[in-house]
């Protein structure tokens, strides 16, 4: 049965706990720039119980460095009101390593009746970006011969437990799908649907942990109700499955399909997907014919098979969160 389930989130309590004092957060410089939405840096001062001292009672360091989400001014009241849905969701969901956690929000005594979501901060950014920037500091630990991994390729020291954030391996990609895995068997198991997973929703915080986020789209389900999205928003179109576009149904087995998608922007090192086909009405009709991404230079057989069973056209036949963390986790026990 698919339910339309798009004002579920209205039905979400919202927890008071959370809210933080205005005048104990200093705004800094954009992190980025949504459709809709501004993310800047911030510091905030903790009073001693408030949402945003996770340790409640023990005053550590003066200030914490937070990222702030906010609308953009004078926008619509639609997208106050998606901002309101993501902070919901975000208590809702609690937390998990791999999500960016809620800190707190500002909801009241607004001047300029602001509404500040404030999250975790990760030190370098989205994930896409981040490739993009390193792409020249990549170690190919894969043996193209052999259609092997070596991750002791490019390695000098290899017991250094210190993470060298400026160079990325292959053995970083594949620990980043493994995180980015647990992060989504989190959400499904508290049936949450992401609607928007791509490279450029994950984050990079330290000690190479990254970070779901952005849940702008995401929506909160009950039991196997297929979410289907209103008709009017963009959608990501080369990360979303053959039964999203056609038909707008959004489910924990759709973000298996973008899943695969993320992982092949791993290791294609922030590739945009579908190079020089164009986003348009045939788009569809070739993934329904059959087409699917190739397999990226950087990735074995092994690796893009992982990617290619997200791609079913069948959603059943798909593996789920728990196979692929199973999956991908075997990797990097194979390989030490
Ligand atoms: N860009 C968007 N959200 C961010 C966050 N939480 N930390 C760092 N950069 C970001």
């Amino acid at each position: 049965v698919n339910v339309a389930l798009d004002q579920q989130a209205d039905l979400l309590p919202y927890n008071p706990n959370y809210e933080f004092p205005r005048e104990r957060l200093k705004l800094g410089r954009p992190l980025g720039c949504g459709a809709f939405g501004r993310v800047v840096r911030a510091e905030a001062s903790a009073p001693l119980y408030c949402a945003i001292d996770d340790s409640r009672k023990q005053k550590t360091k003066d200030t914490t460095t937070v990222a702030v989400k906010m609308v953009k001014q004078g926008s619509e009241l639609s997208q106050v009101k998606a901002l309101i849905s993501e902070l919901k969701i975000l208590m809702h969901i609690g937390k998990h390593l791999n999500v960016v956690n809620l800190l707190g929000a500002c909801t009241t005594n607004l001047s300029n009746e602001e509404l500040l979501v404030i999250v975790e901060y990760c030190r370098y950014g989205n994930l896409r970006s981040h490739l993009l920037k390193q792409r020249e500091n990549f170690v190919d630990q894969v043996d193209h011969l052999k259609d092997t991994l070596d991750f002791t390729i490019g390695v000098k020291d290899y017991h250094q437990l210190e993470y060298n954030a400026k160079e990325i391996t292959t053995r970083d990609l594949v620990c980043w799908s493994y995180q980015v895995a647990r992060g989504m068997q989190y959400l499904a198991s508290r049936r949450i649907v992401h609607a928007d997973l791509a490279a450029r929703n994950i984050l990079l915080a330290d000690h190479n942990v990254v970070k779901i986020c952005d849940f702008g789209l995401a929506r909160n389900l009950y039991s196997y109700a297929n979410y289907l999205k209103k008709s009017d928003e963009p959608l990501p179109i080369k990360w979303m499955a053959i039964e999203s576009i056609r038909d707008r149904i959004f489910s924990t087995e759709t973000d298996v399909w973008s899943f695969g998608v993320v992982m092949w922007e791993f290791f294609t090192l922030a590739m945009t997907p579908y190079p020089g086909i164009p986003k348009d009405e045939f788009f569809m009709q070739r993934l329904i014919k059959g087409h699917r991404l190739e397999k990226p230079q950087y990735a074995t057989s092994e690796i893009y098979n992982i990617m290619q069973k997200c791609w079913d056209k069948n959603s059943s036949r798909r593996p789920n969160f728990s196979d692929l963390e199973n999956d991908i986790d075997k990797i990097l026990e194979d390989n030490v």
